[in-house]
């Protein structure tokens, strides 16, 4: 970098100095943590965005006690490079190693930063690794370079939100067992203390025709998929009061040539955060610019304002989505309404942002949880689309942010891509007589065949049908009288021995339910406590899909009529349930002719 003059040059350098160090004190009293790895431990380097990052080569580097791994320089500068700092050094691990941040207890950003340039004698195609924080897998056999190819970038960065427990984050890399000569590498490690900007009241679940409110528990992990400023520019990581976070430009996600219209804020309209929507939510820019689906009905009408969002398979998503009236035309209730759709569902279907945030320039959010199905990456698509039969005066739609995260799943260590069974081909089930009514109710009706828990089951979904039906503009305009409903109780970890162990190895003689991609058996736990076992098989997809909602499902909801799930078996690519057994048999039993007795009408 060449200044004209040495002058210029000092001023800047004094200025450059000035900020670093104000900005340092700053970071230091808000637990904030910039690693600059494999950097020198002797100077404070200063990035683009004027932040300083402490070095961890040397003697006196705070995170390295035992200074393992190697620090070594980027082989070549990509202009394409935001900045200098953390990008042009790294640390390089042969072995495990750990870092030890000092932190304070609670939610918190981490966020990991990649440069995959050859870094002297370690060679782009041989970094391949692993990442843990605490007990929590991040990154597995983790390819930064083929990942970084893929979105066509130079250099990549992947944050994380984490809850951690204690007063220090134990970060763990690990070179691929599976490759001789692998390593690992990091060139940045940021850490950002955050308040619980997860906690969500009124998540809405959405799968097929079933909504449900949704929650999870507060220490898991998520990562960030997408943060999309829609409708209006990339926002880089600027501020504290934002936590650092980077927002992009929505419009290379958008599917076809269905681009919309983008606004930004009317001179005259003040956007005003409130306690709901505090001004960390999202900065202002996100609020202050926005997609809609553009003047003429008639075209709205024929079209969906779509995005498509690749992300990993068999994982649960957090959609929130960011809404702001900000044009002077629209300041009333039912001016424009829309349906949200994700991956072809209707997560609402009468989105009124007037109505939600109680006027123009408030912001508001939503947040929906869907399953991602499938294997490897899938599109998720998000598609926007007027919703006429309240005769809004516009046959319009408007969102200014999207954000997606990853969810840590409940007794699941894993954020990292899974590799989920494939199927050989197309899964016939040969149980017919349920499987029209498996299709449209989804994972409730998931049956377990032990006993009263299917029917119960079957009724328990009804009603929240009905009851969704009844609340006639349904999610979006109900709050959910659930706030104090428990959070999930962690359920246990089996081990397939103990599996085997429960039920005789899966002895013919212990089967109360059969299916075409699973049977169940009843067995005994701890020294006898009756347990009815799901045992799904791998080789089906639908099996697959199964394990994966209900495990998400039953751990959230918990209910006198609703058999409970006790714990789960995934070892050797096994997809076991464990539910407590109900017994006297199924409804069906006492219904169709048998010696069990009949049930009274009540
Ligand atoms: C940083 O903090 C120290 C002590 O708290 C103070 O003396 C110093 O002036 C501060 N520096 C800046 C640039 O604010
Ligand atoms: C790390 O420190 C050593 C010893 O001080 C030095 O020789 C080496 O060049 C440094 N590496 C980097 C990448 O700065
Ligand atoms: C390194 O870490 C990985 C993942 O945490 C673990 O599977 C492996 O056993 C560790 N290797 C050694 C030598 O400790
Ligand atoms: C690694 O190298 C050893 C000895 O050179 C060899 O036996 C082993 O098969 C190699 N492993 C892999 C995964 O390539
Ligand atoms: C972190 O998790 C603990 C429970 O483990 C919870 O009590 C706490 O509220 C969580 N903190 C945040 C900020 O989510
Ligand atoms: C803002 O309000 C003023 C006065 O009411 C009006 O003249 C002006 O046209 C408005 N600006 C816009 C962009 O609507
Ligand atoms: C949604 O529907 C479109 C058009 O019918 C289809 O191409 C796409 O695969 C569907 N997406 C999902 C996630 O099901
Ligand atoms: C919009 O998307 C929904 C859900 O995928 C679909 O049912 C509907 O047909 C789409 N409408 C148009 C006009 O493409």
């Amino acid at each position: 970098m060449a200044f004209p003059t040495l002058p210029v040059n000092l001023t800047l350098l004094a200025l450059l100095l000035s900020v670093a160090l104000a900005a340092d004190n700053a970071s230091m009293d808000a637990g904030i943590i910039l690693l600059n790895c494999g950097g020198s431990s002797q100077d404070l380097e200063v990035d683009s965005g004027g932040r300083t990052w402490d070095g961890d080569n040397g003697s006196n580097s705070k995170f390295t006690p035992s200074v393992e791994g190697v620090a070594a320089s980027a082989s070549y500068q990509d202009p394409s490079l935001p900045s200098m700092v953390p990008y042009m050094t790294a640390r390089i691990f042969t072995s495990n190693y750990t870092y030890s941040f000092p932190v304070r207890p609670g939610r918190m950003f981490l966020r990991l930063y990649f440069y995959p340039v050859a870094y002297g004698k370690y060679v782009v195609p041989d970094a391949l690794f692993g990442v843990t924080a605490e007990n929590l897998v991040l990154l597995n056999g983790f390819n930064a370079l083929q990942t970084a190819q893929a979105v066509n970038y130079a250099c990549l960065v992947r944050e994380f939100s984490l809850n951690v427990s204690s007063h220090s984050l134990d970060l763990t890399f690990s070179p691929s067992a599976f490759q001789n000569g692998s390593y690992a590498f990091i060139n940045g490690i940021e850490i950002v203390p955050t308040p619980d900007i997860f906690t969500t009241p009124d998540a809405t679940f959405v799968h097929g025709d079933y909504r449900a409110p949704f929650t999870f528990s507060a220490d898991i992990g998520f990562q960030t998929m997408y943060r999309l400023n829609v409708g209006g520019q990339a926002i880089s990581p600027k501020d504290h009061t934002g936590y650092y976070r980077s927002w992009d430009d929505d419009s290379q996600y958008i599917y076809g040539a269905g681009y919309g219209v983008t606004y930004s804020e009317d001179p005259n309209v003040t956007i005003m955060y409130t306690p709901a929507v505090p001004k960390y939510t999202a900065p202002l820019d996100v609020y202050d610019t926005a997609r809609s689906m553009g003047p003429d009905p008639q075209l709205n009408l024929n079209y969906n304002l779509t995005w498509i969002l690749p992300v990993d398979a068999g994982f649960v998503y957090l959609l929130r989505f960011h809404f702001c009236e900000i044009q002077s035309t629209f300041t009333l209730e039912n001016q424009r309404t829309f349906y949200i759709y994700i991956n072809n569902q209707t997560a609402c279907d009468a989105m009124d942002v007037i109505f939600w945030s109680g006027g123009i320039g408030r912001p508001i959010y939503k947040d929906y949880v869907i399953v991602a199905s499938g294997s490897g990456q899938v599109d998720m698509w998000i598609a926007l689309h007027p919703y006429i039969s309240s005769r809004s005066q516009y046959y319009d739609a408007i969102p200014n942010g999207l954000e997606v995260f990853k969810l840590q799943g409940h007794g699941s260590n894993n954020l990292a891509e899974l590799t989920p069974p494939i199927p050989q081909k197309p899964y016939v089930d040969p149980n017919r007589l349920s499987s029209g009514v498996r299709k449209s109710r989804g994972v409730i009706l998931a049956a377990i065949g032990g006993g009263f828990a299917l029917v119960l089951i079957v009724l328990f979904s009804m009603c929240v049908i009905c009851r969704r039906r009844k609340v006639v503009k349904s999610s979006c305009k109900t709050s959910y009288a659930h706030r104090n409903r428990p959070t999930c109780v962690l359920v246990h970890h089996f081990s397939f021995e103990e599996i085997q162990l429960a039920t005789k190895e899966f002895d013919e003689a212990h089967i109360i339910g059969r299916g075409g991609f699973r049977n169940v058996y009843s067995g005994e736990i701890n020294g006898g406590r009756k347990v009815a076992i799901k045992r799904l098989n791998q080789e089906s997809q639908q099996g697959f899909h199964e394990f994966q909602t209900e495990l998400e499902m039953l751990c959230h909801f918990r209910h006198g009529h609703l058999v409970s799930l006790i714990g789960y078996c995934r070892d050797k690519n096994e997809m076991i349930l464990v539910y407590d057994y109900m017994p006297h048999g199924t409804l069906r039993e006492h219904l169709y002719g048998t010696s069990n007795p009949p049930l009274s009408w009540k």
